[in-house]
């Protein structure tokens, strides 16, 4: 048994056998006529939580608070932390003729150990249900109420934030150990410069910060989500204050969120069944979660071979400590801004936005907008979408360093500014000499061609960033016309085909600004839904937002034509690789474990931690595509729904999927008509220089049978 979880049971046990001898007030009311000593209680109307004197494990000190009538062990709030009464000393409970709660030390003159201070003369205190203690007075009026005063628990309808106009901060300060409730060196407050989010300090130095608020939760906790159902979130933002508030639902156990003694916050829910108290999320989760982790200009992630990296068009800033995993120091920009026109944004997806400390936040402007804004300021180095929802609105604008970013589950889009030599970065292995040389041939041509390309850049460079904001921001998904796909695949040209499956031929194509995309067409005829339910389909697909899966950018409806627009994945599928010796050879073990871990959390994603879940059911090689840092991303996913009437509700029986290709076998002479399970049979053993393959459609058409 661990140390603190025997302390917790001795504790319990203490407090249990105390609570046996001793009275309770059951009315939860304290008048000036009425006083509680050291073996009574005040018990709430409905008895869910009780306030009196506790002692605490083996400190012979005596405390004032409230705790669960359930669970002794749970103290959700103390008067007299820093000053306790001595195990000798007996005290009294009672509300002073001046109106105050006080704490009276009653073997020593009654010395007023604690005092509530309210300003007003109150003439009952109540312990409500909640676990709220209340003074009013007599016509009901608040003038103090425990809530205002954490001390390391919120509860349900307790406020963590700031009263901008009065400067009273609701915060927590964690125990100092599981048995000496004083103080300790943690600290969990609300930052209320830039967009507000909750931070966790020790010692004054910053340890953790939950991410801005982004109207559904805070940008780092994409697991918040996950217990809606038994409660709900409240972000006020106001002119008079900041603050975050949940509240149990009805009918939900007892939840509190508590600053423990190691400085993570923990959100525990009573289970009235086993008496126990289950943890349903802390923070800090991981190592990412310490703040600056990576530090400025890094980027962190949690399930990589090396936690630390830099953001694209960046590079440590010093390399042997970065070596040596030392990533504290952050990253530096690898080419300087130009500044007028030469900058161009790189989207760094699904991540926890960077602290927002030092940023300008402008909740009414639109997505399109703050990309315009931020683009003619110089100094502005990253802008995001404040709040995520309508497909993102709102107006986050970073000026410095962006510190502790992260890869995060369901995480935001962060648009960063680089100089567009990085936007548009590819690394070739051409030799130096060569490039000597064919810089000297092109040089003449260049001189000739750079003023004019100058002049068409300006006009080219003006529409686009019109183009690509508003598409970004107009409707639930953007749709893209024919004629743009069509420009950007030279018409669908089959040279730039690079892929086809049972749903349609896949082209790569370059939008004007660019930009390179996957462009699938669906092949007509298939689609057995009405126009609605397929651009219901596509909004649903498109809003399922993953680092491991392949992001649908739109769409586009023609007609019969039906396009669906992905973003390109310049290293292909995960079948090139591994079915390729060549190239299998190029793929490190490091690397093939990222790969497998990036293919589950994906696929995590889509079954169980997205708002829609869904199965794939064409999960192959071929549909694990593979991004210029080789992150592994799922593609394909919804399709298989596009192409069915059956709804959410009912039971398929059909199969559906694609047979797997069997990549090699001994010397086999496969015919047209050999049935394809024979021919499986006899293709047991595998030779490099032997291959065969075999193609079916879906729904067992047509078997295509070659020998290499
Ligand atoms: C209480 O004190 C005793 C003796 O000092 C010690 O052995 C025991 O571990 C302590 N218990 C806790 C929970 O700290
Ligand atoms: C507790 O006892 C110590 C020493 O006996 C004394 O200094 C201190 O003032 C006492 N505290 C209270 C609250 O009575
Ligand atoms: C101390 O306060 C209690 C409760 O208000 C009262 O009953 C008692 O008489 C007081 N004792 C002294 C010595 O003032
Ligand atoms: C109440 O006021 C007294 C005297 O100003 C002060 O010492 C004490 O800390 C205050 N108590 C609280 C709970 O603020
Ligand atoms: C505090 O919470 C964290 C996260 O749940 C946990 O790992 C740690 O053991 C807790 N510390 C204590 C003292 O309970
Ligand atoms: C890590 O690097 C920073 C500077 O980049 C340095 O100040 C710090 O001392 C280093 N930390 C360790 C543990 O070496
Ligand atoms: C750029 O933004 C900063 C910070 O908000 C502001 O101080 C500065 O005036 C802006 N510059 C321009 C040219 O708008």
């Amino acid at each position: 048994m661990r140390p603190s979880q025997s302390r917790h049971r001795l504790l319990l046990a203490f407090l249990s056998a105390l609570l046996l001898t001793s009275s309770a007030i059951a009315d939860g009311t304290l008048t000036q006529r009425t006083a509680i000593g050291r073996d009574q209680r005040l018990a709430s109307p409905g008895g869910v939580f009780q306030l009196g004197l506790f002692s605490v494990a083996n400190n012979t000190k005596w405390f004032l608070g409230i705790w669960l009538t359930a669970s002794p062990s749970a103290v959700v709030w103390l008067a007299n932390r820093d000053r306790p009464l001595n195990a000798s000393s007996s005290g009294v409970v009672a509300l002073s003729s001046r109106g105050d709660l006080v704490l009276l030390d009653a073997t020593n003159d009654n010395e007023t150990i604690w005092s509530s201070n309210s300003s007003w003369a109150a003439v009952v205190a109540r312990l409500h249900d909640d676990g709220n203690l209340v003074l009013a007075d007599a016509a009901g009026v608040v003038l103090w109420q425990s809530f205002d005063h954490p001390t390391n628990t919120f509860l349900s309808g307790s406020r963590a934030g700031q009263d901008l106009r009065t400067g009273a901060v609701w915060s927590a300060s964690s125990w100092r150990s599981a048995d000496d409730p004083s103080p300790g060196d943690f600290r969990y407050v609300m930052d209320t410069r830039g967009s507000p989010e909750l931070h966790v300090w020790r010692n004054g130095r910053k340890r953790y910060r939950t991410g801005p608020w982004n109207g559904l939760r805070f940008s780092g906790c994409p697991d918040m989500t996950t217990f809606e159902d038994l409660v709900e979130f409240r972000f006020t933002h106001t002119a008079d204050e900041v603050s975050f508030v949940y509240r149990d639902r009805v009918g939900s156990p007892v939840s509190r969120l508590v600053l423990n003694e190691s400085g993570a916050m923990q959100r525990m829910v009573w289970d009235r069944a086993a008496l126990v108290w289950r943890v349903f999320w802390s923070g800090p989760r991981d190592q990412c979660d310490v703040y600056g982790a990576c530090g400025p200009f890094g980027v962190c992630n949690a399930v990589g071979a090396v936690m630390c990296g830099c953001i694209r068009g960046f590079i440590p800033s010093s390399p042997a400590e970065w070596r040596m995993r030392n990533a504290s120091g952050g990253c530096a920009r690898s080419t300087v801004l130009q500044c007028s026109g030469g900058d161009g944004f790189y989207t760094l997806r699904g991540v926890k936005l960077p602290e927002t400390h030092g940023s300008s936040v402008d909740a009414g402007a639109s997505l399109a907008e703050c990309g315009r804004r931020c683009s003619s300021n110089c100094s502005c180095t990253a802008f995001a979408a404040s709040d995520v929802r309508g497909g993102g609105t709102g107006c986050i604008q970073w000026f410095g360093e962006l510190m502790d970013t992260r890869f995060v589950d369901d995480g935001q889009d962060l648009f960063i500014r680089l100089a567009m030599s990085d936007l548009h970065l590819e690394t070739t292995k051409t030799s130096k000499l060569v490039v000597i040389i064919a810089a000297v041939i092109t040089a003449f041509a260049l001189l000739l061609l750079s003023l004019g390309l100058v002049i068409w850049r300006k006009i080219r460079q003006r529409s686009k960033q019109v183009i690509k904001f508003d598409d970004m921001v107009r409707g639930e998904y953007p749709t893209y016309h024919l004629e743009t796909l069509r420009d950007a695949t030279d018409g669908f040209c089959p040279k730039n085909e690079i892929g086809r499956g049972g749903f349609g031929i896949v082209y790569k194509g370059q939008m004007v600004d660019g930009q390179e995309v996957a462009v699938k067409k669906l092949s007509a005829g298939n689609s057995v839904q009405g126009l609605k339910e397929f651009k219901n389909e596509v909004d649903l697909i498109a809003k399922l937002q993953h680092r491991n899966l392949v992001r649908l950018l739109g769409c586009c409806i023609h007609c019969s034509e039906r396009i669906l627009v992905y973003e390109y994945m310049s290293n292909k599928s995960l079948d090139t690789f591994i079915f390729d010796p060549r190239r299998r050879a190029d793929l490190s073990w490091r690397t093939r474990m990222d790969i497998i871990f990036g293919v589950a959390r994906g696929l995590l994603y889509l079954h169980q931690d997205s708002r829609h879940t869904m199965i794939h059911r064409d999960l192959k090689a071929a549909n694990v595509l593979l991004d210029r840092e080789m992150v592994a991303k799922i593609s394909d996913f919804g399709i298989a729904k596009l192409f069915s009437s059956i709804g959410d509700d009912q039971v398929t029986e059909r199969i559906v999927g694609t047979y797997m290709t069997p990549m090699c076998g001994a010397a086999v002479t496969c015919h047209q008509s050999t049935p394809w399970t024979e021919w499986f049979r006899s293709c047991k053993t595998c030779t490099a220089s032997v291959c065969c393959c075999w193609r079916s459609s879906v729904g067992g058409g047509t078997n295509e049978v070659s020998t290499s």
